[in-house]
């Protein structure tokens, strides 16, 4: 400012030519605004003014005031700035002149500006940033900038306010020079995760009325410092997996916050103990846990993992993971033997404990509760006697016959779903106990013989199975001791004791016994020893070996029989008929009678089936009396047997007639004297033989008798007798098998126990020529076999 200030007040001078006035006005008057009364104020009349061409005169100066002539006063020209006028200056007047001419005069007038509050604080910048660590100490000071206000004095700068007052306080420190500065003193620690900004409002205050201010605003931005360790948001973290997860299952994920901010925020997980290396990982950057190997439940049921989370400042915090591994059916029974019979005895009562088992499954709760059972149709059963003990036992009745062993599957589940089971099977073999007899193949036997077979010939085989094992089967035969017709059986045949086979001891003969029947015992090696029984029975079959034997006419030696037949007779009159049987049966015992000889064979015929003699013409005087018939008698059997008779037949009316023929005939001359001599020869050795006989058999016998009254005991004469029997009412005149013959056996008590079918007696002529003709009439056969001890029986001793 070029103005030259000068401020007095000379009210002494005002009269004076030189006279001098101030006036003090406020700045920032109105255009127009009154400065003073000068003319009065200087005595001077407004003529004066006008005459003297009143001036003001401020140099080369900018003129603020005007002069208003015609009224005497002084005026604003224009606003009056103080500020830009003076300054900080103070006082601030204006000097200049006023100048009069006619007579030339000048007075100074002063016109000092008065300051109003017309400027208000302001500063440089709207706004002030600062970062500023977190971590900074309190009492630490920041600068500030100052206001400016303008106005002076008490409208100057007076005051700063800050606000909010939360961290920071303002101090004012006036420095030697008398300027004053302003800085903000950090009063609480910062925190950037709480205030990451913190926009403060310096405001700068004057004194004046009003009062002006100015803000600034303060933009503190914190700055970070890994202060916050990362914390874990739940301190445990529970997590389930089942066993047998695949790897990669998700099983929770860790969550940590840092608050601190950039590096100093950035989490990392790791798990850092958890004891169970290869089972789990975290990852580093997002806290998934995740499954990487096989969780065994029955290994281990519970993990505890400590994740460490760490900040990259170094900052760090721990949480902890359980994991719970729940249960999987995984683990099938495990079926243990404990104790096992591996042979019993069938005769075990049912209930016997063969087996003991004992269960495990590793598997808890249901799919570690196991049930056992059999498989089905043994005569088993499973128990369970205590917790994961099993017996398995005999349920029923064991019969080694019906199996020799069995295989028991023991299967085992548990009651997990699904289920998993075991098994396992157990060989059990039944040992044998001799409970079954030996069984004949047949009820009964029978078999048939040849007789005149040759002793030891094996007759047949009678064979007995045994359903037990090994010696309790072993077989063998025995011959039950029985007698045949009071012969012990043994002596007829004998059994084999290994094979069964059986042997005929002797040569049967089916004219003596025609059956028999027998037991044979089967009898097993067991102790005690089984057995069974069986009827055997034997049937002789019949053999022609007997020829038939003619039983009428008797052919005596000495004496002659001739049947008489009246010259009168008619054709087809029966002579007589010839009797004969044959011990032998069947064919064997089938005759036929045919004519081989005869003294005329046109008058006599023979039946063939019935052997009656008939003649076949008229009786003729021509006819010799005396007729000679041979009749030869057949069996039917292969080869086939035979006999012959020789029938004489006296052709006659009257008996002496007969006689002087037939001892005509009998006391032939040529044919008596051999006769005679060979009678004589034969009668004596006859009866030497007889008696030496009758001595040898006697001490025979006696010897026998004594050696054994068993053996042949009753072997006592059989003496066949064959009554002859024939019908004339059957036709064909064959004789009828059944009544063939009847046996006749004469035993030892000499008594006959024969029985006889009535046959028709017939009249017949028995001439004895030694006898001199005495002649006999039979009544029947049963008045001789009556006789006790008939002639018949006598022979068939010797
Ligand atoms: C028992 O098992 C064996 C061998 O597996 C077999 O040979 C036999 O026939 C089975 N027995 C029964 C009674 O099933
Ligand atoms: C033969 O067997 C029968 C049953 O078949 C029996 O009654 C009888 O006693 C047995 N005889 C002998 C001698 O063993």
């Amino acid at each position: 400012m070029g103005w030259q200030v000068l401020l007095f007040i000379s009210l002494l001078s005002l009269r004076v030519v030189h006279g001098q006035v101030s006036y003090s006005i406020p700045e920032e008057m109105a255009k127009g605004a009154l400065v003073g009364n000068i003319a009065q104020d200087l005595g001077l009349s407004v003529e004066r003014l006008k005459s003297g061409k009143a001036r003001i005169y401020t140099g080369n100066t900018v003129e603020y005031i005007e002069l208003k002539t015609e009224r005497g006063v002084l005026l604003c020209k224009g606003r009056i700035d103080r500020e830009s006028l003076c300054g900080q200056t103070m006082p601030c007047a204006l000097h200049f002149q006023m100048i009069l001419e006619n007579p030339m005069e000048f007075y100074t007038v002063t016109v000092e500006i008065t300051d109003i509050n017309d400027n208000p604080p302001t500063f440089e910048k709207g706004e002030m940033k600062y970062e500023i660590s977190e971590l900074t100490p309190t009492g630490a000071r920041f600068v500030l900038e100052k206001a400016i206000d303008d106005d002076v004095g008490i409208n100057g700068l007076n005051s700063y306010a800050l606000k909010p007052t939360d961290n920071f306080v303002l101090k004012t420190i006036s420095r030697g020079d008398g300027t004053k500065h302003v800085e903000m003193v950090l009063q609480k620690p910062l925190d950037r995760e709480k205030h990451e900004y913190i926009s403060l409002i310096l405001t700068a205050l004057d004194g004046g009325e009003p009062q002006l201010s100015g803000t600034m605003q303060i933009i503190i931005t914190v700055l970070d410092v890994n202060d916050n360790p990362p914390v874990c948001s739940n301190p445990e973290y529970k997590a389930s997996v089942t066993e047998n997860a695949p790897v990669g299952t998700l099983l929770t994920t860790v969550k940590a916050t840092d608050i601190d901010k950039g590096n100093n925020g950035i989490i990392t997980y790791m798990i850092s103990k958890s004891g169970a290396a290869g089972l789990f990982k975290i990852d580093a950057n997002t806290g998934v846990l995740t499954l990487t190997g096989n969780v065994d439940y029955e290994k281990r049921k519970l993990y505890e993992l400590d994740v460490q989370v760490s900040d990259q400042g170094g900052l760090s915090d721990a949480c902890k993971v359980i994991v719970d591994v729940t249960d999987t059916n995984d683990n099938p029974p495990s079926i243990n033997i404990m104790s096992i019979s591996n042979t019993v005895s069938e005769n075990m009562k049912p209930g016997t404990v063969v087996t003991m088992l004992n269960i495990q499954d590793a598997d808890s709760s249901d799919n570690g509760k196991v049930m056992c059972v059999l498989n089905k149709n043994i005569p088993f059963a499973i128990k369970s006697t205590t917790n994961n003990f099993f017996t398995v036992i005999t349920d029923s009745e064991l019969d080694r016959e019906i199996s020799s062993h069995y295989n028991i599957t023991v299967t085992c589940s548990d009651e997990g779903v699904p289920s998993l089971s075991s098994s396992v099977t157990l060989t059990l073999q039944i040992s044998d106990v001799n409970d079954n007899a030996p069984v004949f193949e047949r009820s009964s036997y029978e078999a048939n013989i040849v007789e005149n077979n040759t002793p030891g010939l094996s007759i047949f085989t009678v064979r007995a199975r045994d359903a037990d094992w090994n010696q309790n089967a072993r077989v063998s035969y025995i011959l039950e001791d029985s007698s045949v017709n009071g012969v012990p059986v043994s002596s007829y045949v004998s059994v084999s004791a290994d094979s069964g086979v059986i042997h005929a001891v002797r040569s049967f003969d089916y004219e003596q016994i025609k059956d028999f029947h027998f037991r044979v015992k089967a009898q097993d090696g067991g102790s005690p020893p089984l057995s069974s029984n069986v009827t055997v029975k034997i049937l002789i079959q019949d053999q022609n070996d007997n020829p038939p034997q003619v039983l009428y006419p008797v052919q005596t030696g000495g004496s002659l029989v001739a049947e008489m037949v009246p010259r009168s007779a008619d054709v087809s009159y029966l002579v007589t008929k010839v009797v004969a049987v044959d011990v032998d049966s069947g064919q064997n015992a089938w005759l036929s009678y045919k004519l081989q000889k005869a003294t005329d064979r046109a008058l006599f015929e023979v039946g063939l089936q019935n052997g009656e003699i008939r003649t076949i013409r008229q009786v003729t005087d021509k006819d010799a009396v005396k007729q000679r018939l041979t009749v030869i008698v057949e069996d039917n059997g292969q080869p086939s047997r035979s006999a012959t008779v020789i029938v004489n037949v006296a052709v006659a009316d009257s008996f002496p007639e007969v006689l002087s023929e037939f001892t005509d005939f009998t006391h032939d001359k040529e044919y008596n004297d051999n006769l005679t001599f060979y009678l004589v020869l034969a009668l004596a050795v006859v009866s030497f033989l007889f008696i030496t006989c009758l001595v040898v058999i006697i001490s025979v016998k006696i010897y026998r008798w004594r050696q054994s009254r068993i053996m042949f005991h009753s072997n006592l004469p059989v003496i066949p007798y064959y009554p002859p029997r024939y019908s004339d009412t059957l036709g064909t005149g064959t004789l009828q098998h059944v009544y063939n013959y009847e046996v006749c056996r004469t035993t030892d008590s000499r008594k006959s126990d024969c029985k006889f079918g009535t046959a028709g007696s017939q009249n017949v002529l028995i001439m004895d020529p030694s006898a001199t003709g005495t002649m006999q009439r039979i009544q029947s056969e049963k008045s001789i076999l009556d006789e006790p001890d008939s002639p018949l029986e006598v022979s068939s001793l010797v």
